[in-house]
């Protein structure tokens, strides 16, 4: 199959939505990656995106909508907290996990009863929903890959396995939305992301984390590895053990490269280094790019560690994940 990068405009969204009417996959600009879209309500086009991204069949996905006034097509017995958050933070960077409506295909909630929602910020994205159907999106990358943040990453993992990619240009967040269960007994953030803990505590009263260091899941995707690039990954605990690292593998012949925030050249010398900015914002907005071009260039990638708070900390949790706990 040809695949097409066509950018987002009125026209290619109409191309777009007649797409996924007919069953077919696209994959499409949101704020935070870009999602890999099929008719939510569609088993035959949902199962699509499992066979194109390599996923396995009991990892969930998410149905995206452009309004959250359309929640109750795909979700029941709502609760008052979901609209309070919806108020706040949709269109947004949040996922919700709530009870699973009829409509929805056990394809999409993996089996379960439950259904994740969440309604995209990216005008092309809410544009492409509200001109086709809700639709069920994970990530646009090959399963265990980097989450894609321009049109050219999707593309390079999915050529040839879908008609169309559209591009809406960089992605301003830069990681994956937060998710948050509503179903649970208390709020419980199942992935963190750009809306943090301290951010959803000013609508509701109670939030917990979920740790990912606990063995036994409570969403199935959170057994899964994502986000790993090709090559070796390590998270360096201190400025030190970076450097370390980094002559560890040059005197083994290795071509590392370390990407942190911001650094005195002093500091990092001659060695090969990417910088993702100071501000935390700009630190989750490029760092999967910075990953992506890495590892076609590098044999090696050294992550500085960003801390564990807020935005840096959600940041680190898919860093963490990428290198497989490796640290040094
Ligand atoms: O920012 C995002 O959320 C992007 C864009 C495209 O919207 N989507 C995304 O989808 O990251 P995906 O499939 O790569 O990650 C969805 C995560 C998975 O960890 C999955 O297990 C979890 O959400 N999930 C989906 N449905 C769930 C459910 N019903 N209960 C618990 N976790 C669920
Ligand atoms: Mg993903």
């Amino acid at each position: 199959m040809e695949t097409k990068i066509v950018k987002a405009s009125n026209k290619s969204i109409a191309e777009a939505a007649n797409l996924i009417k007919k069953g077919e996959l696209v994959a499409f600009p949101t704020e935070t990656v870009y999602g890999l879209g099929a008719n939510a309500f569609d088993e035959n086009a949902v199962a699509k995106i499992f066979e194109a991204k390599g996923r396995p069949q009991d990892n969930p996905l998410i149905v995206h909508l452009s309004s959250y006034k359309d929640v109750e097509k795909v979700a029941k017995d709502i609760p008052d907290a979901f609209y309070a958050l919806a108020k706040k933070f949709m269109p947004g960077p949040l996922t919700v996990v709530l009870s699973k409506g009829d409509s929805v295909p056990y394809r999409v909630t993996a089996g379960g009863e439950t259904v994740a929602v969440r309604v995209p910020k990216k005008k092309w994205a809410r544009k492409l929903i509200a001109s086709s159907m809700p639709l069920a999106a994970p990530s646009a990358n090959k399963s265990k890959h980097i989450s894609p943040t321009t049109a050219k990453h999707t593309y390079d993992d999915l050529n040839g396995l879908i008609p169309m990619v559209l591009d809406g240009g960089p992605c301003e967040v830069g990681i994956e939305s937060t998710v948050l269960d509503l179903t649970a007994d208390t709020p419980t953030i199942l992935r963190p992301g750009y809306v943090t803990e301290d951010m959803l505590l000013k609508v509701l009263h109670s939030v917990v984390t979920f740790s990912g260091k606990i063995k036994i899941a409570k969403s199935p995707g959170m057994k899964y590895t994502h986000y790993a690039p090709k090559v070796y990954t390590v998270v360096a605990k201190t400025r030190e053990s970076m450097l370390a690292e980094y002559d560890r593998a040059v005197s083994e012949g290795k071509n590392p490269v370390m990407i942190l925030r911001t650094a005195d050249e002093k500091v990092v010398k001659e060695r090969h280094h990417v910088f993702l900015g100071k501000k935390p914002s700009d630190v989750s907005k490029n760092i999967y790019a910075a990953m992506l071009a890495a590892e076609k260039v590098f044999d090696e990638i050294i992550i500085e560690n960003f801390g564990e708070k807020g935005l840096l900390g959600s940041v680190m949790n898919r860093v963490e994940k990428s290198a497989g706990h490796k640290e040094v």
